[in-house]
């Protein structure tokens, strides 16, 4: 098990000026000294407000929901990662699962854009996950080992700074977890890939993320390759998030 478990909010696109200060506030009265790493990651607009929010703070890290997968120019609506820099972002979700479907995101950018990252000091969160079609078909592991190999290759031995988040698609924002179980099975797939990569795979940290809530973290945060947590819904309602970040060790 990595050392120190993350537990990652991922706003998707909600919130406004006042709902992000109100959930801000409340996570920050509320987290103490927390016994792991967090990180909340707004929608881009608001990254210059939560990053002054989070000012004089430790216990809470600011991310992004995506990096672009160039360095700067003409690319319309796109975030560099220097950009994200400069807003003192230090964790970058890619890849996540309803960008490659609804942006076309391939493997191939995925792993351009986990580079971009990782080149101005940014550890990306990179999203692998199957959809039910593909577990139905037993091609789950087929599916992560080859959205994870993308990103390897083109990274090579910086891939131990990366941070890996499994995402079965299927248990996204369903309510559907999939079981400590079975997510531990392909937590062990993904750990014996980066073990192939790196020697250093025992510290890269693999996440969950599906439906995690306040009431299943704890289970599945026990499992031996699962060191944290990519939370959606329960990232925007501060006494569950704050629950999870209470069962991560
Ligand atoms: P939910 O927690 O809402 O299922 O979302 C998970 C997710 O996609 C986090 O990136």
């Amino acid at each position: 098990m990595a050392t120190k478990q993350l537990i990652a909010g991922n706003w998707k696109m909600n919130g406004g000026l006042a709902a992000n200060q109100a959930l801000l506030e409340a996570l920050l009265a509320g987290i103490g000294q927390p016994g792991c790493d967090v990180a909340v990651c707004p929608p881009a607009a608001y990254l210059a407000q939560v990053q002054g929010l989070l000012a004089g703070q430790e216990a809470i890290a600011l991310g992004a929901q995506d990096v672009s997968q160039h360095d700067n120019g003409a690319f319309t609506g796109d975030v560099s990662a220097t950009m994200l820099r400069d807003f003192g972002v230090r964790y970058a979700i890619v890849g996540h699962s309803e960008r490659r479907q609804h942006q076309g995101e391939t493997d191939v950018h995925v792993a351009i854009k986990v580079k971009r990252a990782l080149a101005a000091g940014i550890t990306p969160i990179v999203c692998v996950g199957e959809t039910l079609r593909e577990r139905e078909e037993g091609m789950t592991e087929f599916i992560v080992k080859r959205q994870l190999s993308a990103v390897i290759h083109l990274n090579g031995h910086c891939i131990s700074e990366i941070v890996v988040a499994y995402e079965p698609v299927w248990a996204i924002g369903t309510g559907k977890t999939a079981t400590p179980g079975e997510a531990q099975q392909v937590h062990a797939v993904l750990r014996a890939q980066l073990k192939a990569a790196t020697e250093h795979a025992e510290r890269v940290r693999i996440l969950y993320g599906g439906s995690m809530n306040a009431a299943n973290a704890a289970e599945l945060l026990a499992q031996p390759d699962i060191d944290g947590g990519l939370i959606g819904g329960a990232a925007l309602k501060a006494p569950d998030f704050l629950k999870i970040v209470g069962a991560a060790a």
